[in-house]
């Protein structure tokens, strides 16, 4: 079975947790991206629910399955967000902004009772860091703002390259607030509450790719069969 086969087989499944009237929060990504799709051909069949896109592709992509769209302003409270994820740790910690969304992805499942991760077996790790961390800043003072980030990493005894994120064709990567991002290879994370937070103390950094305690569930699609894993801390 190829990886994107698996992407879909934890889709479907996760169509199993969608009850009628929910308002949804959907992801980005090419695991998402399966999801929207069949919760498209859930909607043309009947079920009512409604969706709050993480990202303009997102919105594309449900506009163009059916899915009926709302916005956070509007429903500002969801039942249930359904993403992807790059990394899927311990106690279900994630790493997510491969595709650059992490701003909207992470103020979307904040907003949301419960978050299912979906992923092929590929993404669960047993320490993050692997994946390079994507951290989203504002272009203004970029030059500080990577400085001032190298040095919060020295104080947890963590070093990388903080590579700015570039399009295929050369150009820095825009996310869809007009921000850049900063993909971080850190290798391991020993401690992602404590990088959490020294990151969002830092000016200029708007979000950064770790994700924690947001995810609920992940819906892991392995060669041998769907893994279920409940966070175990949930009260
Ligand atoms: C988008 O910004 C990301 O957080 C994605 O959810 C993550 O990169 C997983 O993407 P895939 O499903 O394409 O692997």
């Amino acid at each position: 079975m190829t990886s994107d086969a698996l992407k879909r087989q934890a889709a479907a499944r996760a169509l199993d947790f969608v009850r009628p009237g929910m308002r949804l929060g959907l992801g980005t990504g090419s695991t998402a991206r399966h999801f929207v799709e069949l919760l498209g051909a859930r909607v043309r069949a009947g079920l009512d629910i409604v969706g709050v896109p993480t990202s303009e592709a997102t919105e594309t992509d449900a506009r163009c399955a059916g899915v009926p769209l709302t916005t956070l302003d509007q429903t500002p409270h969801l039942d249930l967000t359904v993403d992807g994820a790059d990394e899927i740790g311990p106690g279900l910690a994630l790493i997510k902004g491969g595709g650059g969304a992490l701003l909207r992805e992470k103020i979307v499942a904040a907003a949301s009772d419960a978050m299912i991760v979906i992923a092929d077996e590929s993404k669960l790790v047993p320490a993050l860091g692997a994946f390079a961390l994507p951290i989203e800043v504002i272009p203004f003072g970029l030059g500080a703002t990577k400085i001032a980030i190298g040095r919060a990493l020295e104080t947890l005894s963590l070093s990388s390259e903080l590579r700015l994120r570039m399009t295929p064709d050369g150009h820095p990567f825009v996310t869809d607030g007009g921000h850049r991002i900063l993909d971080a290879a850190l290798g391991r994370i020993p401690d992602p509450e404590a990088l959490a937070g020294a990151l969002a103390a830092i000016p200029g950094v708007v979000e950064h790719g770790l994700f924690l305690g947001l995810a609920t569930v992940a819906i892991v699609s392995t060669r041998s069969g769907i893994r279920v894993i409940e966070r175990q801390d949930r009260p």
